[in-house]
Parts: C-alpha cells; structure tokens; sequence
C-alpha cells in the first residue's frame, strides 16, 4: 500500500470534482481527484448545455473560460411552444439584463481536463474500489486500487463528487442522512445529430402527443428530445421515427424547416427529482449529483452542482487562509437552500410542459390553464425567467 497526502481528497471527476480542484489550486489548496473511469469515458458521456450566469463566473474564476467564451452561445430568451404556438421568453428583457451561456457539459468538463493538466493538478483516472474512511475524524483518508495496486491518501476533507451511483453518498451510514424523491412516469428520448438547428433559441414544446425539446451544441450540432413512456427502448426509436415524433409535437413552421439526418447519439434518460440531506458527514462534503438530481426541463443539473461548488470552494478556501469554518459548518444549510429552489423550478417547468395521461382531468384542465396564465403574464413570466437564468448565489 502506497500512502500519500493532499489537503482535499476529491471523488469523481465530472465536472464537480473538477471545477472544485481547479478553483483550489488557485488558492494554493493542494487536491487529489480520483475518477473511476478513464478520461475519453467521461468525455463521451453528452449531458446538458445551459449554463447560468453564476457557473460561467466560476469557469471564468477558474481561468477556463477561453474558448466558453469564444464558442459559446449566449442566449438572450428562449421559446415554449404550447399547443404549437411560439411564445417568446424574453430572459434578457425579463431580468435586467441577465442571460444563459449555451456550451455543453462534455466542452465544459474537457476544459476543466485540460486546465488541471495544464496546471499539473492530479487527476488519477481509473481508480478503483474508491472508498472513503474515517469521515467523522480529523484524520479522513481515501483508499483506491490502480494497475492492481493498492493506495491511501490521507487529507483533511473528502469531497464526494462523484455523481449519483457514486460511493460517496453510499458510505454515509444508515440514519445520518434523509434522502427526498420523486420519479416521473416518464423519460426523455434524446437524439445528437449533426444538423443545423431548426431555431436559433430553444423550444420547450408542450403537445398533446407529449414534451418536446429543441436545445442545440452549436450550429452544426443539434440536441432534440422528446417525453417517452418508461417501457420504451431505445431500439424502439428509429432515427426516422424520432423525428417524425418530434415534428408532430412542434408548430407546422418549425417542423416543415427541421433538418433531419443520423443520429450521432440516442439515448433514454429517466426523469428523477432527489435530494440527501444534510450533504455534509463529518468531514465528507457531497457535492452535484452525488447529493441531488433534477429532472432536466428547467436545466439546472450542472448548474445546481456549480452552485454546490460555489458555497464549498469559498467555505474551504476561509477555512485554510483565515482558520474561518463558518462556511464549511454552513454549507449544507446554504446549499440545500438553493439546491430545493432549483428542484422547485425543475418540478414545476416538469409539470407544466409534460403529459400525465393518469392524472385526474381536474388536474389536466388546472395544467392547462396554468401554462396559459404563464404565458400572459408578465408577473409569472419574470418569476420564470428568474429562475432560469439561475438565483444568486
Ligand atoms: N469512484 C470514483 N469516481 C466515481 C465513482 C467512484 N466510486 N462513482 C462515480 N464516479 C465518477 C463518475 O465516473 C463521474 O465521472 O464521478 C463522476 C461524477 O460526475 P457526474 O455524474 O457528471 O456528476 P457531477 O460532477 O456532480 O456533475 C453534475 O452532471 O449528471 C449531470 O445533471 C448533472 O449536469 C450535472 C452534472
Ligand atoms: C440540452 O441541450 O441537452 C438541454 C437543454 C436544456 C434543457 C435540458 C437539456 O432544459
């Protein structure tokens, strides 16, 4: 068993893990990142894109912002479709000023790579049987196999950042922690493929055929999804069938201008609200996924993680430059905070634009209405835009 030492021990390295080490660094706090898989894996996973304007703060803190900035796509508003009219939500004009960046998660976690490579940082990729120790002591270590050897590190925080099935969350005993959920009947079907996209903004498409979503990588690559019932197979979904599917549940304009071609990527996500609380054992903080999931409709998985790493990163840096643990001893209180107004919004737009075939036809016709309420007022289309362009920090 080889030992070694770092200050922080971090699990997972998505973009969590990642964007925490790098930011660290910065401020001279020495980590380690183990990742489970390798390095091409986590690239090749095609995950979200709408980032708010807080985490595009942090990668700028963080000096990853370059090519984000150069690629990226700012977007001002966005549209949903309801029953295949086009309603405008103006982000910008909504909220003073305030709007998302466009860049997907697998650019965002590829920059963070090469920044902790450029920086020399330590990202151990393909560690297995990672598991954390002596949380509740001031003595916490991390222990790991790589190549079939076995390591140790010790530290004085472990971070788990290592998504939703990641051990972090796993090794809190029984009784420490509540864990909140909420399973949608439903999934997203989503597709990849290199296309132009049918419109400059995302459409949230309700139907009666179901939710529909037009989102986009950068005007060459198209992300589209579309509500399906949970038994359904991605086998199921012929590229020709997709795309029929999707035309049917956007307005005529739209579908009739869809540029069609292969997909690139096709894949089946379940809908899935949780959250653990509190998010801190000891001197093991979760961080992202590994402590709460949204569904995707209001876009703020990733964000809700950036907000995570926002309140630790500034609770561990007053805690190693000024002996200051208030943040530390705060931060599951003030994330949770934030983290359930993100589930707030993520339930609600989920609500909102999806089909409940089971639902009561009292609560049908209230979904109805409600949309429409949305779309008409201001008042409710500026608590929208606020909540998409993400709350402060
Ligand atoms: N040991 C080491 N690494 C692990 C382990 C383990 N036992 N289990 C999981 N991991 C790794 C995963 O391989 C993954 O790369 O932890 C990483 C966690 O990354 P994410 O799942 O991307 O979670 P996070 O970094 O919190 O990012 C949140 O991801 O799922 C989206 O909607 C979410 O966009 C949000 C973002
Ligand atoms: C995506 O582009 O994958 C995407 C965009 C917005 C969402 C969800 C997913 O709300």
């Amino acid at each position: 068993m080889t030992v070694s030492k770092t200050q922080v021990a971090i699990i997972g390295g998505g973009p969590s893990g990642l964007l925490l080490s790098q930011l660290l660094h910065l401020k001279g706090i020495e980590t380690v990142v183990l990742e489970r898989q390798t390095r091409e894996y986590v690239l090749g996973r095609i995950r979200a894109g709408v980032l708010e304007r807080g985490f595009v703060a942090l990668m700028h803190e963080a000096q990853c912002a370059e090519r984000m900035d150069r690629e990226g796509e700012v977007h001002e508003g966005f549209v949903i479709s309801d029953n295949k009219v086009m309603h405008h939500i103006d982000l910008e004009g909504l909220t003073g000023g305030d709007t998302v960046m466009v860049y997907g998660q697998t650019e965002v976690t590829r920059d963070l790579y090469d920044a902790r490579e450029r920086m020399g940082g330590i990202v151990i990729h393909e560690a297995a049987d990672v598991q954390p120790h002596a949380m509740t002591t001031d003595a916490p270590y991390v222990t790991y196999t790589k190549d079939g050897e076995s390591h140790r590190i010790d530290c004085d925080f472990i971070v788990g950042a290592d998504g939703f099935h990641g051990v972090s969350r796993k090794s809190i005993p029984a009784g420490q922690i509540r864990e909140y959920e909420k399973v949608y009947p439903f999934g997203w079907l989503g597709i990849l493929s290199e296309t132009k996209p049918v419109h400059d903004e995302l459409i949230y498409a309700r139907s009666e055929r179901g939710f529909a979503l037009c989102s986009l990588r950068s005007q060459v690559l198209s992300r589209y999804y579309v509500q399906v019932p949970l038994t359904d197979k991605v086998e199921d979904w012929s590229d020709d069938r997709f795309w029929e599917e999707l035309k049917s549940r956007l307005p005529e304009e739209v579908a009739a201008r869809l540029e069609t071609g292969p997909s690139i990527e096709k894949s089946i996500a379940p809908l899935r609200s949780f959250v653990c609380e509190p998010m801190r054992y000891g001197n093991l903080f979760l961080a992202g996924d590994a402590a709460h999931i949204v569904p995707p409709t209001g876009a703020k998985g990733l964000n809700s993680a950036a907000s995570d790493i926002h309140y630790l990163y500034h609770g561990l840096v007053a805690h190693y430059a000024e002996g200051d643990s208030s943040g530390l001893d705060a931060y599951s209180d003030t994330a949770l905070r934030r983290v359930w107004k993100a589930q707030r919004f993520s339930w609600w737009m989920t609500s909102m634009l999806h089909n409940f075939p089971d639902h009561p036809e009292f609560d049908q016709k209230i979904q109805n209405i409600e949309l429409e309420y949305f779309l008409a007022s201001e008042a409710a289309r500026t608590s929208l835009a606020e909540n998409y362009v993400g709350l402060p920090f």
